[in-house]
């Protein structure tokens, strides 16, 4: 890997200049590309990504005293450094830093130590940000890993993952743990359909005539920078409850939509039909929600809704401040039905697609496209994650030669990820390029990475300096 190894290189020197010593380790970890299954981890249902091959890399040398300094190759992130005992993670504002902060408290927490020494980092990300590739869950990843070597602790990949998932919710959205399980399962040559409670990762092996091309949308979205992906947690959640209270089931305890399922033992297309029964397409008001559920209104908000979705409501941090924000409390909408059929039918999508990747008849790419086309249009219509330039950049992409193209990551904004034939790559990479970038009010900060085809990468992992 000549790239990596120049890479560290100039990282060690950088650190060599910031802190007057040499690092004793690198960790790196990849951020990665959904290609089917958006918004359905958090609900219960497996996903199929593939880690990308840019990363964060970290550069790191244990210190003697409690200070955690903190240090980016990029300048627009300044340093910041705090003491390692007392980690504040501040929820109002997805500063770089507060990612590096979870996956540190995160391993900090479940060792539940109290006393650590602390240690110079120098970070250096090349995952463009806010573009649905995860750049923020491989820095939460990095983090994690970092401690753990630091600390000398064992830990498995995915225990790893399972703590970084949970430890990057304390920036303040709901994610489910697809974007850590990929960064730390992640094998070289492979997807991964990767599967929850209890977490798994199995080997997709992609079609060898097709390739994966990213195309960035230029439009950044930052998940924790605003309340859109937690108020999708809580629609699902709230989908889960209406449909297992129709059912019968004990509602109180269902949190996800695969739950339903699993209790009632049916099928996923038979969810669906109990959707079109149970639920409405016009919106639900909190207080329909609530009659449907024989609750109060101050029930819903503390006891259905967890502190991180309670804030979608209006941005604030604790229950006694959300308690009194009646007015953003009653204007919101909840589309339960719409939700609820994304994330069934997206999980079907996902299974049909790894069994077509096992399969492999000759129309493979052609199938696999038509699911992606499919996942994106209930992305768009249905779950309502998409924007018009995403919507525009999959229609270029399919105009120019894609089979299938879609959304990936949470959307309202960030990439596309569409199947090309092999055939078709260099005429498809000019198009889309003339087509969509060569407009000058595009954000091409990252021109570079802005279209390129990406094939899948290897997971996380920890080089020590020789
Ligand atoms: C973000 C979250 C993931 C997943 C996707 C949408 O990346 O971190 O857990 O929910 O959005 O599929």
């Amino acid at each position: 890997m000549p790239v990596l190894f120049d890479r560290l290189m100039k990282l060690k020197e950088m650190f060599n200049s910031k802190f007057g010593s040499i690092p004793k380790f690198y960790v790196r970890a990849p951020g990665r590309v959904n290609i089917i299954g958006e918004h359905i981890d958090y609900c219960g249902y497996s996903v199929l990504p593939m880690a990308v091959e840019q990363d964060m890399l970290i550069a790191v040398e244990p210190v003697e005293t409690q200070t955690l300094q903190l240090a980016n190759t990029n300048p627009l992130y300044p340093d910041f450094s705090t003491n390692a005992n007392n980690i504040q993670i501040d929820k109002t504002k997805p500063l770089w830093h507060n990612y590096f902060l979870c996956g540190f408290k995160g391993i900090q927490e479940h060792f539940g130590l109290s006393n650590l020494t602390g240690m110079n980092c120098l970070v250096d990300g090349n995952i463009p940000p806010s573009s649905g590739l995860s750049s923020s869950s491989a820095l939460v990843c990095c983090a994690g890993l970092v401690t753990v070597t630091v600390l000398g602790m064992n830990l498995s990949k995915v225990e790893l993952a399972e703590i970084c998932a949970k430890s990057e919710r304390y920036i303040g959205t709901e994610g489910g743990g697809m974007d850590q399980s990929i960064s730390f399962l992640a094998e070289e040559g492979t997807a991964k359909l990767i599967e929850f409670s209890p977490l798994r990762a199995t080997d997709v092996k992609l079609p060898s005539g097709a390739v994966f091309v990213i195309a960035n949308s230029c439009v950044e979205m930052n998940k924790a920078a605003t309340s859109h992906f937690n108020i999708r947690v809580m629609e699902c959640r709230l989908a889960a409850k209406l449909l297992a209270k129709y059912k019968g089931l004990q509602w109180d305890k269902i949190l996800r939509l695969e739950e339903v399922q699993a209790k009632l033992g049916v099928s996923l297309e038979e969810m669906l039909g109990i959707v079109e029964d149970a639920l409405h397409p016009s919106p639900y008001s909190p207080e329909e929600v609530c009659r449907c559920l024989g609750i109060s209104l101050q029930e819903l908000r503390t006891q259905v809704l967890s502190p991180n979705t309670q804030n979608a409501f209006c941005g604030k941090t604790t229950i006694k401040q959300m308690l009194k924000c009646d007015t953003s409390f009653s204007v919101l909408i909840f589309k339960l039905y719409q939700r609820a059929k994304h994330v069934y039918s997206e999980a079907a999508r996902v299974l049909q697609f790894k069994k077509i990747c096992e399969e492999a008849p000759d129309n493979t790419v052609q199938l696999l496209g038509d699911l992606m086309n499919q996942s994106h249009v209930s992305c768009r219509d249905m779950y309502e994650c998409s924007c018009p330039e995403l919507d525009q950049l999959v229609d270029i992409c399919r105009k120019f030669g894609a089979q299938g193209s879609r959304l990936t990551g949470a959307g309202w904004g960030g990439c596309t990820v569409s199947i090309v034939p092999a055939d078709k790559l260099s005429s498809f990479l000019a198009n889309v390029h003339e087509a969509y970038y060569q407009r000058s009010d595009r954000n091409l900060t990252f021109e570079k990475q802005s279209l390129f085809a990406t094939k899948p990468g290897g997971g996380a992992l920890v080089f020590l300096e020789a």
